[in-house]
């Protein structure tokens, strides 16, 4: 297991789901997680309970408020002497506001504009704005890492699946953009997803049901584990614009020689 002492590491969405996950890996390998979501007893619990495995911090953040990402950055930047990766990681699906509301085969015109700008909000224009604001701490320190959590590409074009695919479709074209523009800067991006129904708070009770009952995969919050490890090790050194699938990633190593003990 790779040694990641020193190693700064701030995730966002980290106090439930998979960037809950996520902290606790990369703490339990020695590296400083600072989790972020919208303010709290949810993210103050999750902080407390990952101060059990090891050097654990909070700060809350509303991504889709410029204000409060930029307080965030400073805390970050006071706190800290530098950041190596940052996780885009917050998000909401099933769980937007306006989605319980709406009959569960229904049709995109029914989708409420309010619930499609929520999304968008968050999944999207979040996502730039938590880059615009901490991308430069690693242009300046001239290393880093951004990753950004989205999702299987079927997902995104499947009838329903609106607006939540078509948000993570346009994160990603985001973050292919990001990753070209940085390629020389020493700064790497890359895009990880679960690859499948992933048991969290966000994925929807009778989503869940319907799985269970047709005998449908149900992946566990911890399936970003090994993608996460492997981007924060030395053995991604160089790799950026890719994605990696979760629970792919035993093949995906394998056909790569890479070997990796977690
Ligand atoms: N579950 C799946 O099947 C699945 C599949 C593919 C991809 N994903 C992606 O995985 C990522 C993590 O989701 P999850 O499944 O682990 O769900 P989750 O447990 O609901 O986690 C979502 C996290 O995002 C935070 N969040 C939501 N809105 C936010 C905002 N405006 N500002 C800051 N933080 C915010 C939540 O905390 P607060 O609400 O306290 O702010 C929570 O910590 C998401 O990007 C999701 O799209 C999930």
């Amino acid at each position: 297991m790779t040694n990641l002492n020193g190693y700064i590491v701030l995730i966002t969405g980290g106090s439930s789901g998979m960037g809950f996950e996520m902290a606790k890996q990369l703490l339990t390998q020695g590296a400083t997680v600072v989790i972020a979501a919208r303010t709290g007893a949810k993210l103050e619990q999750a902080k407390k309970t990952l101060e059990n495995f090891g050097d654990a911090y909070a700060v809350a953040m509303d991504v889709t408020s410029e204000e409060s990402v930029a307080n965030a950055a400073t805390w970050v930047i006071e706190n800290f002497d530098h950041l190596d990766m940052v996780v885009n990681n917050a998000g909401i699906g099933d769980n937007a506001p306006g989605m319980k509301e709406l009959p569960k085969e229904h049709h995109f015109y029914e989708i409420p504009v309010s619930t499609m700008k929520a999304v968008i909000d968050t999944n999207f224009i979040g996502y730039f704005i938590v880059a615009r604001k901490f991308v430069p701490i690693m242009v300046k320190q001239g290393h880093g890492s951004l990753v950004y959590v989205s999702t299987s590409t079927n997902t995104m074009t499947r009838p329903g699946q609106l607006p939540y695919g078509p948000s993570k479709a346009g994160a990603e074209a985001m973050t292919t953009i990001i990753a070209n523009e940085l390629k020389d800067m020493g700064i790497m991006v890359n895009i990880i997803c679960p690859g499948g129904f992933t048991d969290t708070a966000m994925a929807g009770e009778d989503v869940k049901e319907f799985f269970q009952k047709n005998n449908m995969p149900i992946l566990p919050p911890t399936i970003m584990n090994k993608a996460i490890s492997f981007l924060a090790s030395p053995a991604s050194a160089g790799i950026t614009g890719k994605k990696f699938v979760g629970k792919d990633m035993d093949v995906w190593m394998k056909e790569n020689g890479i070997e990796m003990d977690f």
